[in-house]
């Protein structure tokens, strides 16, 4: 059905248009090579599917523009960092305010309390801790989980994606024994040591992980999102919580990206009831910043045990952490941008983007499915949605993917990197939407036998 000599013409097709209409970015590209690491501030950017990244030059809303005046629909928004649209005004108010007013103090402000407050309403997690990442917010919830339960292990899922967690850069061989991700560089220790792997989705496999009571906590996605949405079976998440009770494990649900649901992510929507809960990215409108949240026993437990130690070289913690500057965002984003309003306008239109890809798989019978969560739609090369890690990395096609993310950069959109995933925000309008459809028709109709 995909015509493989077509894909390999239209490849090279769409990289001199790119080229060709990429110039400034290549200088930059060319002199940033003298002084960054492969020419790059941040080692995945070599990653695009152009020749080399594009550099940026603006961007309001839904939309940026490139140092070449090229502009883009950006439904890739800094991989969630910027869901809630590139400098939105009331962020950018607060943000300013704050900034005239000094940065960071390694004292509280009151904008902390605030934001704890608005996260324990949506979340129902009792106490709060603030860091500079949803890495750090995971990496900071698991000593704690360690130290709580006086276990050493963590579980995760194959092809899960936490951050730059040490124990979760890890997948599963084909004998189902924990290795190091491909790919990964200068693992701790090998993560068989700290991990322990399952398919998401397998409750056997679940309740055999945890029988022996060795594990400290299960840090989850709620619906996973890094190697494609892959929602929860029925019960699944039942499951979870009853098996992780029974066998003394803390559940920490990751709501870094599953915040596209509604307010208080997956967790609020589905009723979860997790011991802790982690989150990240857009929570300030792009500022960097993190949080973990716990509930009232977990937390209580944590600081007790804590004792003089936790206070300063207990391993948790930073000196930017909690910042008068992103305690700021933190605050007008929850209060101001990311509200109900925010949900109720943009999840229809992500069932646009996904009803328009949907359409044209159907019109040319494409072996292809969609899958959605909120305000996020992603597209796949398989016909059914995966139902575990394993299925979903077995769908990658890289050849495929790169063509797609560079035919639909030519044409002024941005999807996510890595897989074909879409983010709405509140200025992403209908005609983006509509006009992702029709180039979507376009440059699959080109590779088409
Ligand atoms: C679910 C999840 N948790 C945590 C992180 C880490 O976020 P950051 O890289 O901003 O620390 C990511 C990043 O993609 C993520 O997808």
């Amino acid at each position: 059905m995909i015509n493989r000599k077509k894909l390999e013409e239209q490849q090279k097709k769409e990289i001199k248009l790119f080229e060709k209409s990429h110039k400034k970015s290549k200088a930059l590209f060319d002199r940033a090579k003298g002084c960054l690491l492969r020419g790059v501030p941040m080692n995945w950017m070599v990653r695009w599917a152009g020749s080399y990244p594009i550099f940026v030059e603006t961007a309001e809303g839904a939309h940026f523009v490139d140092v070449d005046g090229n502009r883009y629909v950006d439904f890739c928004l800094g991989d969630t960092g910027s869901m809630v649209g590139h400098a939105p005004e009331a962020s950018v108010k607060a943000i300013s305010d704050a900034v005239k007013k000094g940065t960071t103090f390694m004292l509280p402000t009151e904008d902390a309390i605030y934001s704890g407050e608005e996260l324990q309403k949506r979340f129902g997690m009792k106490y709060w801790q603030f860091t500079t990442s949803a890495t750090d917010a995971n990496r900071f919830i698991l000593r704690l989980a360690r130290d709580a339960t006086g276990r050493d292990k963590v579980l995760a899922f194959n092809w899960c994606y936490h951050g730059s967690v040490d124990e979760t850069v890890a997948i599963l061989d084909k004998n189902s024994n924990v290795i190091a991700k491909t790919g990964s560089v200068g693992p701790q220790v090998n993560p068989a040591l700290t991990t322990k792997l399952i398919e998401w989705n397998d409750v056997e496999a679940l309740e055999n992980a945890l029988k022996d009571r060795d594990v400290a906590a299960v840090l989850a996605e709620p619906v996973m999102t890094n190697i494609g949405i892959i929602h929860p079976i029925e019960g699944y998440h039942k499951a979870l919580r009853d098996l992780t009770k029974k066998y003394g494990t803390l559940l920490i649900i990751d709501e870094t990206h599953t915040i596209c649901t509604g307010v208080g992510g997956y967790t609020k929507a589905y009723g979860l009831e997790p011991d802790a809960v982690t989150i990240g990215k857009t929570i300030a409108s792009g500022i960097p910043t993190g949080a973990y949240g716990m509930t009232k026993e977990f937390g209580e437990t944590a600081a007790d045990s804590k004792r003089e130690q936790y206070e300063d070289v207990g391993g948790v913690g930073g000196t930017l952490a909690a910042n008068a500057l992103s305690m700021a965002a933190m605050r007008a984003t929850l209060s101001e941008v990311l509200t109900q309003e925010f949900y109720d306008r943009n999840i229809p239109l992500a069932e646009r983007f996904n009803d328009g890809v949907q359409n044209v798989i159907k019109e040319y019978d494409l072996p292809w499915n969609t899958t959605s969560l909120g305000c996020r739609t992603e597209y796949w090369f398989r016909k059914e949605p995966a139902k575990n890690g394993f299925e979903a990395e077995a769908a990658f096609d890289d050849s495929l993917d790169k063509y797609m993310h560079l035919a639909s950069m030519n044409r002024g959109i941005l999807m996510t990197p890595f897989h074909n995933m879409a983010l709405i925000t509140a200025k992403t309008s209908e005609e983006d939407v509509d006009y992702h459809t029709k180039i979507f028709r376009e440059i699959v109709e080109n590779i088409l036998d």
